[in-house]
């Protein structure tokens, strides 16, 4: 099996998970790195001595010599859109991490340079990885072989602690992150998506700052970061989701929990306690099975319980394999119309139609 070379833009705390992930995994290598802030840099070829250093990724890109066959782009997410952009030009395949970038208008320009750009068996992919956690792909697995019959209600609580501190605090922003809507909970998007097989079609939310980083201020500007919300998401198929988000709640048990209600059962996924639970309609709450789910022999946990190693797997599988993307740029898309469909229902207090930020 041929070695496939990546390159990493963007070498803070994701893109070393990236580069832990990397190193476990066989027949591939970094051999370049590119971070513009050098603690970062010197963090990073701290795992990997052997990479060539970048401060400037267009220099990464323009180094043939490297023969670079993925990059992954895990810089703020201000910074995707024009990255990938560029990226892209360059024919290489892409991982860029979630979300795919703020705005939809900015996704349907990525998915224009895609097809401009358009190799035969090129991989875009995006890092909308919690899909690969082992609960939530259990839980995925039992909807699709119809254990739940028909699917009408998915709910999906995120109670956590509050955002990380992250380089140069672009965390504190909804300017570059595109709201903590579409900055968090794009992941949960995705993973509501997949479940509904639906499109969404309209969302309504409430939400706000009221506890976290208030009185955080950076170059005379305040932290404006929503920390809780509600969401609702009517599907285009009927099914309706919801997303219950607290960003003070580090006393949680399970730090997400998915729940999926159907004509004859109700299923349910622990994430932290690796936990999925089925509950048949006939059976009652005396008969509610509960399944403890193995992560796949010899995963990486790494921060994200597996799920990055399982998609840079799945990814190279793909590549290989001459296959399709798992995750595309209209994946990446449609989570990213949820987050910000809520923040517009927020901010305007109505309903918001998805059509509304659609071209
Ligand atoms: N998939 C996930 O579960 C997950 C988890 C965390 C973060 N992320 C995503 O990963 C990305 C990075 O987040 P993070 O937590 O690592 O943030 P971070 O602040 O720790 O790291 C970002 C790095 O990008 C560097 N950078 C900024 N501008 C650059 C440029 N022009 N060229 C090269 N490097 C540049 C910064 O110096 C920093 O080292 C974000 O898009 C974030 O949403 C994804």
């Amino acid at each position: 099996m041929r070695e496939l070379r990546y390159a990493i833009i963007g070498a803070g705390m994701m893109g070393r998970e990236h580069i832990r992930n990397l190193l476990a995994i066989d027949n591939c290598k970094v051999v370049a790195i590119c971070d513009s802030h050098e603690p970062s840099r010197v963090a990073a070829s701290q795992l990997l001595p052997e990479a060539k250093l970048f401060v400037n990724y267009q220099d990464l890109l323009n180094a043939a010599e490297l023969a670079i066959d993925v990059v992954v782009i895990a810089t703020p997410n201000h910074l995707h859109s024009s990255i990938l952009d560029d990226v892209l030009v360059s024919g290489v395949h892409v991982l860029v991490e979630k979300p795919l970038c703020l705005t939809v208008a900015e996704c349907e320009l990525a998915i224009s340079q895609e097809q401009t750009t358009h190799c035969d068996g090129r991989v875009v992919w995006v890092g909308l990885e919690y899909r690969y956690m082992a609960p939530t792909a259990r839980l995925l697995t039992e909807i699709q072989s119809g254990t739940c019959g028909d699917v009408k209600m998915i709910s999906i609580r995120e109670h956590r602690f509050p955002f990380l501190n992250k380089v140069d605090n672009w965390n504190r922003f909804s300017k570059n992150t595109g709201g903590t809507l579409v900055e968090k909970c794009c992941h949960f998007f995705d993973v509501m998506n997949l479940i509904a097989g639906s499109e969404a079609v309209r969302v309504y939310a409430s939400g706000d700052q009221d506890v976290n980083h208030l009185d955080e201020i950076y170059d005379g500007q305040k932290s404006d970061i929503l920390d809780n919300a509600f969401v609702i998401v009517d599907y285009k198929n009927g099914i309706r989701g919801m997303l219950d988000l607290s960003m003070f709640a580090e006393g949680s048990k399970n730090e997400q929990e998915i729940c999926v209600v159907g004509s004859t059962a109700k299923i349910e996924a622990l994430i932290t306690d690796s936990l999925v639970r089925i509950g048949r309609r006939e059976s009652g709450a005396s008969g509610v099975e509960e399944i403890i789910v193995a992560q796949p022999e010899g995963v990486v946990a790494g921060f994200h319980a597996g799920a990055s190693y399982l998609e840079h797997l799945a990814m190279q599988k793909a590549i290989r394999e001459n296959s399709k993307s798992e995750v595309t740029l209209h994946d990446g898309l449609r989570s990213v119309a949820i987050g910000q469909a809520a923040h517009l229902s927020i901010e305007l207090g109505r309903a918001v139609n998805i059509n509304e930020l659609l071209k």
